[in-house]
């Protein structure tokens, strides 16, 4: 089990191997995910106060670099729980002009993972 400490909401024991923005939304944090968990839309991203991953997906590098995001904000749906962690949703629902969150995210994580490391803050 993985301890995920959400600000403003409260700490969550998650079984090792969930999706980070599934197991988010499933304790009601207010995500949003306007992709499904492709890595596309950064919409999902949290900042990280303690227990960052070093591992990162190909995906979500690759994204973050697009927008200027590395070394900012995470996508939480690109990251497994299997550690304690604790973070805050960077761009709820409800402080966005969307008014439902997207697809829900698979349970594994898409595209399928090809893993790297995150380079040194
Ligand atoms: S990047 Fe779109 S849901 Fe994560």
């Amino acid at each position: 089990m993985a301890r995920i400490e959400v600000e403003g909401y409260g700490t969550y024991e998650v079984e090792d191997g969930t999706r980070l923005v599934r197991a988010l939304e499933d304790h009601g944090v207010d995500m949003l995910h306007r992709c499904g968990g492709y890595a596309r839309c950064t919409t999902c991203r949290v900042t990280f106060t303690a227990g960052e991953p070093d591992a990162m997906t190909v995906a979500e590098r690759d994204k973050l670099l697009e927008r200027d995001l590395l070394g900012r904000v995470r996508l939480s749906c690109q990251i497994v729980c299997d550690h304690d962690m604790a973070l805050r949703p960077a761009m709820p629902l409800g402080s966005s002009d969307f008014t439902e969150p997207g697809p829900t995210p698979e349970a594994t994580i898409t595209p399928e993972p090809e893993w790297t490391t995150r380079p040194a803050p």
